[in-house]
């Protein structure tokens, strides 16, 4: 059986036009600038409005957009969309299914949402390298669109100081015979002993929203911070060291490592672990704070975009999640 190499053709980002300061929470809760710059250092964070369009969808619609005119391609081209989102628009049609419409698809491309948290991008990208290489499809929208503040309790200083609504997405496509650009190796881990340090229980089959959960302020995300905090340094700095000896590349062969922008603090451990140059890491918590699945596809857009990653780059991804999931996917881009 022939099989082809996947490519990142295209990327493509949206961030909210509306900018949440770490003043302006200190205004509403008991916090400060320095206090949020120093333990996470995020400076502000975008925030979706509804009547912008700014949905999961909606965001989502902008970005592929940029993607698919960066691949140089049509939106009928498409003929797959993955799309993860921690809070999808609603419970069902999927937003992929939403996203074909407002992109005017017209081909009855398949649409399939998945859900793993802030790794859902990076999970999504060997599935979908894998239809790829296989043929199955051709050209996969793959996305990551979130918007936290849907379900982030902008009352309750250990979350809601976190995390930022975005979207990032990639046109994956077969690369031509003469290319180099390829998926060299990927790692996905779920570690469900660690599941309930990140929870959203309300609003699904088994806890319906109620009255009396509104009532409870059980609508928001709960989270233990330090116990993510050490899991993500340990599984981000194993698995990125996993994929790269998978595709034999030393760390000086890594041009770039693009790691989920949770906390600056993390991003910094895990490259002292893995002895990766502060200057190869992208980094952009400091504008955007976590933006769950979208925040790794947004960092690669805006590199590819400012020139910093150029083709034949290696390239080291790393993402971790509630769950506890996570993933690791080394490319030649
Ligand atoms: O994509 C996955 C999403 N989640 C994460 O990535 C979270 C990972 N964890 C973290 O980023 C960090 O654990 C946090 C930023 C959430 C917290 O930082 P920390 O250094 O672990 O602080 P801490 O929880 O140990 O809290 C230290 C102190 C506490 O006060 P006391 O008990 O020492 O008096 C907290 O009550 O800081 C207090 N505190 C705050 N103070 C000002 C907690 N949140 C705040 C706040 N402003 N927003």
């Amino acid at each position: 059986m022939k099989l082809f190499n996947t490519k990142i053709l295209g990327t493509g980002s949206y961030l909210p036009d509306r900018i949440v300061t770490n003043d302006d929470l200190s205004k509403r809760i008991d916090t400060s600038h320095q206090w949020i710059v120093e333990r996470t250092g995020i400076h502000q964070r975008r925030v979706a409005d509804l009547s912008k369009g700014e949905s999961p969808s909606g965001m989502a619609k902008e970005a592929a957009l940029k993607a698919i005119e960066a691949a140089n391609l049509t939106v009928n081209d498409i003929d797959m969309i993955l799309l993860s989102a921690t809070m999808p628009d609603q419970a069902m049609p999927n937003t992929a299914a939403v996203l074909q419409e407002k992109l005017g698809i017209t081909n009855n491309c398949p649409t399939l949402d998945v859900n793993a948290a802030c790794s859902g991008w990076i999970y999504l990208v060997p599935m979908a390298d894998a239809m790829i290489k296989t043929g199955l499809y051709k050209n996969i929208l793959v996305i990551g669109s979130e918007m936290l503040s849907s379900f982030n309790n902008w009352d309750d200083r250990n979350t809601c100081i976190l995390f930022g609504d975005a979207c990032g997405a990639a046109v994956l496509g077969r690369a031509g015979e003469k290319e180099d650009s390829r998926i060299y190796s990927s790692v996905l881990t779920c570690d469900s002993t660690k599941k309930d340090h990140l929870t959203l229980m309300a609003g699904g089959a088994c806890k319906r929203t109620t009255h009396e959960i509104l009532n409870n302020n059980e609508q928001w995300m709960t989270m233990n911070g330090q116990q993510i905090f050490k899991a993500a340094v340990t599984t981000m700095a194993a698995h990125a060291e996993k994929v790269a000896k998978e595709a034999e590349l030393a760390m000086e062969d890594i041009d770039w490592f693009i790691p989920h922008q949770a906390n600056l603090r993390i991003i910094e451990a895990v490259g002292t672990r893995f002895n990766i140059p502060h200057e190869k890491v992208i980094i952009n918590v400091d504008k955007y704070a976590n933006t769950s699945s979208a925040s790794v596809p947004v960092a690669l857009d805006e590199a590819i975009r400012s020139g910093k990653i150029k083709r034949g780059d290696n390239l080291l991804m790393a993402a971790f999640g509630a769950g506890l999931t996570a993933g690791a996917i080394c490319l030649k881009y």
